[in-house]
């Protein structure tokens, strides 16, 4: 029995007094599931933010899965892995990841950020030198122990790191599989390529949003390359393209130890079993029909920034379903962001990676959209755009 404190909670309809402008994208609270459509507060709109790539994140079965365990293991171990935290989906989910990502094993952590961080910290050695990529994400850089030493490079200008490698023995080269931004695919084959002439030096891929999505077998960024090497490591996070949450890498049995003895890894409480449930779920998915999702999601992709471009707009298609859009000059980015918002389509005004950021449109594409979805998209763009014209035509005649 639900208490029904809970579900008349649970149906009240968020009003603006009681959240702030619900169409102000800062202030949007989601009132639904994220797929192909979601709610904000009483605000149908088809969906083109979060990073719900294969439409996992709602599918009945990883939420039976969730459910299934909530019953059977309460929400939470309530314990550390050094005691009693470790329950039966932990560890069926460290063996569905590595029987995906066909490595000996897998270890699971809080979140994709956790993973970099457990990851840094049990591999890098004091003699280390860092090269991190410029634009790599903050959880990425901020993973790196204290008292190593780091330099910077850009993906642009391998040239750079080159020199800057001159001389070093010992070092890791960070960088992001698919930015996050741009949806851009990190030239892994090069940087594997200045790698393999030097026997001291690893890479380690932050493949967040590229695992699952990319590569024959949807093993990520480092599987695009055809990249098979002890000296390059991959993080993944289950909360994009898996509809679920947490972090993991997967990799050599002597690996995954060395990581389960780190103290993060060993004080922390794990994923409350629901969610290490909805994984395995959808890592299952994945396994019978993900060529068809990742196939699906990539048409969608290309279909629309092909449709972006022949209508006028500026956009790259990188091969992944993240893509960026620049409005036409005379059109404000965040204004047609909420204009389109008001005519149900959230496409979201992005300032990354910090608040003061420039800011621009950047959306993530989901296998679950369909074609007429898209051709809404770009007929309301173009709509909204010339709204914009004619608004300010107007303010020049007045
Ligand atoms: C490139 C990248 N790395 C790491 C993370 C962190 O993953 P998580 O949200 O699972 O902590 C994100 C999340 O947005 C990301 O975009």
């Amino acid at each position: 029995m639900i208490p029904r404190i809970l579900t008349s909670w649970l149906a009240q309809p968020l009003t603006p007094t009681q959240h702030a402008p619900p169409l102000e994208s800062a202030h949007l609270i989601l009132n639904g599931p994220v797929g192909r459509h979601t709610r904000f507060s009483d605000h149908e709109v088809t969906f083109y933010g979060g990073t719900n790539y294969l439409g996992l994140a709602n599918h009945p079965l990883t939420r039976m899965a969730a459910g299934y365990a909530a019953l059977k293991y309460g929400t939470s171990v309530a314990a550390s892995r050094i005691t009693t935290g470790t329950a039966k989906p932990h560890i069926m989910l460290e063996r569905s990841l590595a029987l995906y990502m066909g490595t000996k094993d897998a270890v699971i952590c809080g979140s994709g950020g956790d993973a970099n961080r457990i990851l840094l910290n049990g591999i890098t050695n004091f003699n280390d030198v860092v090269f991190c990529e410029q634009t790599a994400h903050p959880t990425l850089l901020e993973s790196v122990p204290k008292n190593i030493r780091t330099q910077f490079f850009s993906q642009d200008d391998l040239t750079d790191l080159e020199h800057q490698l001159q001389g070093i023995d010992h070092g890791l080269i960070l960088i992001n599989g698919v930015n996050a931004l741009t949806g851009r695919i990190a030239p892994l084959d090069q940087l594997y390529q200045l790698m393999r002439q030097r026997p001291g030096l690893r890479l380690v891929v932050d493949d967040c949003h590229g695992v699952f999505v990319l590569g024959l077998r949807g093993k990520g960024t480092v599987e695009h390359f055809g990249i098979r090497s002890d000296q390059v490591f991959q993080t993944g996070t289950m909360s994009k393209a898996l509809g679920s949450f947490g972090g993991f890498i997967a990799g050599s049995k002597e690996l995954c130890q060395q990581l389960r003895d780190t103290t993060t890894y060993r004080a922390s409480t794990p994923l409350p079993p629901p969610v290490a449930a909805a994984s395995i779920a959808s890592i299952a998915l994945l396994l019978s029909r993900g060529s068809d999702l990742r196939r699906a999601l990539l048409h969608n992709a290309k279909y629309l920034a092909t449709r972006l471009n022949d209508l006028g707009f500026e956009t790259t298609f990188y091969g992944t379903p993240i893509l960026s859009i620049k409005p036409p000059q005379d059109v404000d980015a965040k204004k047609l962001s909420d204009d389109l918002l008001r005519e149900g389509i959230y496409l979201p005004f992005i300032r990354y990676p910090h608040k003061d950021s420039p800011g621009q449109l950047r959306l993530a594409l989901s296998a679950a959209h369909l074609q007429e979805d898209i051709d809404a998209l770009c007929d309301q763009l173009v709509q909204a755009c010339n709204r914009h014209r004619e608004q300010s035509a107007a303010i020049q005649t007045i």
